[in-house]
């Protein structure tokens, strides 16, 4: 028996995350989302996923430091990343930057572990991204050491050159908190059989940037972003919707495999996008956007999974559209990486079967009588 898409499958034990369980809800290690993106920070939930406890306030000060200093970008990648051209989609940079740190800062060598190498990628995506972005953008070198201690500011510094704006910067926070962890996920889950066959992290991060790029998972924020800006009123927007519907179209950040009633982040992240439009004084997108949602509702019965508000949330705080996936990268490589940490603590390679569907044994035909 198969079940398309490995639906209802368990397909391993872990102790990270619960999504959707009766009683519980989202939660990482046992604190429910609710509470960690209203009292948390990001480097909080980080250190909780990768080092599986909350740290004391001392452990903080310590962690958002060392962060810091992990901030730096060695030469021969700063290289790398000049040649890529400006074409390209930001998850690519993101992917090859993280191939490329594998052979400049090897897993394994110098005292590194593979909890140390998630914090120097955490610390250091932001960087990779936009050092990238502003070489080609606008010509500039940038030091992408930011004096920022924490990483939704790190980012927004690097992108703009300025003071990143508090409510902005706490919105991204959340964000990250929201986007740190969703147990067996398909980019989670890829990340998991590299590190099965005993590849490295870098391996397993790489190829779970390749399964977070597509618009079926984590490409839905961009993929969202670029379907609430086609219209400029609520009204424009449901009859767009209501003709993607009768042509049976996919609406980008609705839908998921696990939560059948709502996905717990959207409300979170949907009250941060209302907040940050409101204080821009332009509310179009919210209303856009609201206005999707409760057509979708209608319609199809389908609520919105955390992307769908993030695609809203992230343009009000400037960010590119192209980037809004790479920001997932650099909040789940802290869940990618507590599932690499535990999957190689109690490790089997991940090898199922394939329900064969092919021709019956038959003679095998030379070249020759081929025609
Ligand atoms: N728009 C329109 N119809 C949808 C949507 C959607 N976004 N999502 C599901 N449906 C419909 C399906 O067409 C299907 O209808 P049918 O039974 O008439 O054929 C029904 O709802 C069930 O959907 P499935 O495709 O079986 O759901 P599945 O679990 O395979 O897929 C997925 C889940 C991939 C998330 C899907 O809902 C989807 O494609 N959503 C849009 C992409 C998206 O937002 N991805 C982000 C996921 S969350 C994250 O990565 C953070």
């Amino acid at each position: 028996m198969t079940t398309a898409g490995l639906e209802g499958i368990i397909a391993g034990r872990t102790g990270i995350a619960t999504v959707g369980k009766k009683g519980a809800g989202l939660t990482y290690r046992g604190y429910r989302i609710e509470d960690l993106a209203e009292h948390a920070t990001f480097e909080e939930v980080a250190y909780l996923l990768i080092y599986n406890r909350l740290p004391t306030p001392g452990q903080l000060t310590a962690y958002k430091k060392r962060l810091q200093g992990l901030q730096g970008l060695p030469e021969a990648l700063r290289t790398v990343l000049e040649q890529i051209p400006a074409s390209a989609h930001p998850m690519d940079v993101l992917r090859t930057g993280c191939s490329m740190l594998g052979t400049l800062e090897p897993d394994g060598q110098g005292g590194r572990t593979e909890a140390s190498i998630a914090d120097r990628l955490i610390a250091s995506f932001g960087s990779m991204l936009l050092y990238w972005y502003r070489f080609k953008n606008r010509g500039e070198r940038i030091d992408t050491v930011s004096g920022e201690d924490t990483v939704a500011g790190h980012f927004l510094r690097m992108l703009t050159g300025a003071e990143p704006d508090p409510l902005k910067k706490r919105a991204l926070d959340v964000s990250l908190i929201l986007y740190a962890e969703h147990e067996f996920n398909a980019s989670t889950f890829t990340a998991r059989v590299v590190t099965s066959t005993l590849a490295d992290i870098y391996a397993a991060i790489t190829a779970a940037i390749g399964a977070l790029r597509g618009p079926l998972h984590g490409g839905a924020n961009e993929a969202a972003m670029e379907l609430v800006s086609q219209f400029e009123t609520p009204a424009t927007a449901e009859k767009g919707i209501m003709q993607m519907l009768e042509g049976r179209r996919l609406i980008m950040g609705f839908g998921h495999r696990v939560y059948k009633n709502g996905d717990p982040r959207s409300d979170i992240i949907k009250s941060w996008a209302k907040k940050l439009s409101e204080a821009a004084g332009d509310t179009t997108l919210f209303d856009v956007s609201e206005r999707i949602e409760q057509v979708i509702m209608r319609e199809k019965k389908l609520f919105p999974n955390l992307d769908f508000f993030a695609a809203t949330a992230y343009h009000m705080c400037g960010i590119p559209t192209s980037m809004f996936t790479p920001v997932f990268v650099i909040s789940r490589t802290s869940g990618w990486a507590a599932h690499i940490i535990e999957q190689h603590n109690d490790n089997r390679l991940i090898r199922p079967l394939g329900e064969y569907t092919g021709p019956d044994p038959r003679p095998f035909v030379p070249l020759a009588e081929r025609s």
